[in-house]
């Protein structure tokens, strides 16, 4: 189609890296390249933390459920949804800030756009790129060992390097575009089920391919869905000024 698709079509998660570091120019092209996505009305509600000390990211190992690759890797950020700037902005004109769940939404869409594209940024230059959920395992800690103030808040952390290997994974295959482009009215379930269906037997040859235990994708989401996960998010969210509600 055009190299900026097929260079989105051949991405896949990186989780093994070689240990040269990011330059920082590239860091900072890859961001400012993150910063042009789109924004609800200029908000711009989200920062990154770049995290340059070992002992640190030793320490995000630990937080993250022993992904060695938050400290392996070339350079680790930390996203964050970010409404410090409008709180001091309010606090210059003596303005109420009195925000609700659209706040939080807000930012969340905004910072995850911007992650996007800085990802894509650091892909189109050569690197390997992971998130890191795991990262929402131990908020509080994270919160605390970067210092960070009231209506900033963590999301997930990003891994970028260079791969350690080359050789060439197939991309993880996506469910069949029939089951999430939809013209005017979303299918009845039958017709899901149908595509679940054929999507389960594609994932479970494609684990199979890279010498995994083989299984549906059904499975796994039943698997991953049956109890909550994290449950203790809406209390850091709110204590560091988030409106759930
Ligand atoms: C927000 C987010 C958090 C993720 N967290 C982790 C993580 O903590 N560890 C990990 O190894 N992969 C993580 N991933 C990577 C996903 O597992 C991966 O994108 C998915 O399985 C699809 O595979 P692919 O990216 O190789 O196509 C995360 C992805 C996203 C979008």
């Amino acid at each position: 189609m055009n190299e900026t698709i097929n260079l989105m079509k051949r991405h896949r998660s990186v989780r093994s890296y070689r240990p040269e570091l990011v330059p920082r120019a590239h860091v900072r092209a890859a961001i400012e390249a993150g910063q042009a996505a789109s924004t609800s009305s200029a908000v711009q509600a989200y920062c990154i933390i770049h995290v340059t000390s070992d002992d640190e990211r030793q320490r995000l190992v630990e937080l993250t459920g022993g992904q060695a690759k938050v400290a392996a890797c070339g350079a680790f950020f930390v996203i964050c949804g970010d409404t410090r700037r409008h709180r001091l902005a309010a606090d210059r004109t003596e303005a109420a800030y009195d925000v609700r769940l659209e706040a939080f939404l807000v930012a969340t869409i905004d910072a995850s756009l911007f992650a996007q594209n800085v990802a894509l940024a650091f892909e189109s230059m050569g690197y390997g790129i992971c998130y890191i959920g795991g990262l929402r395992n131990s908020l509080s800690e994270v919160d605390a060992m970067l210092g960070l103030p009231e209506g900033v808040y963590p999301l997930y952390g990003l891994c970028v390097g260079v791969p350690a290997t080359s050789t060439e994974m197939p991309p993880r295959p996506r469910l069949p575009i029939e089951a999430v482009l939809f013209e005017d009215r979303y299918p009845a379930d039958d017709a899901m089920r149908s595509l679940m269906d054929a999507y389960d037997e594609m994932y479970s040859a494609y684990l199979r391919k890279r010498g995994a235990e083989p299984g549906a994708w059904s499975s796994a989401m039943s698997r991953m869905h049956r109890e909550p996960r994290r449950g203790d998010l809406a209390a850091y969210y709110a204590s560091k000024g988030a409106v759930l509600g």
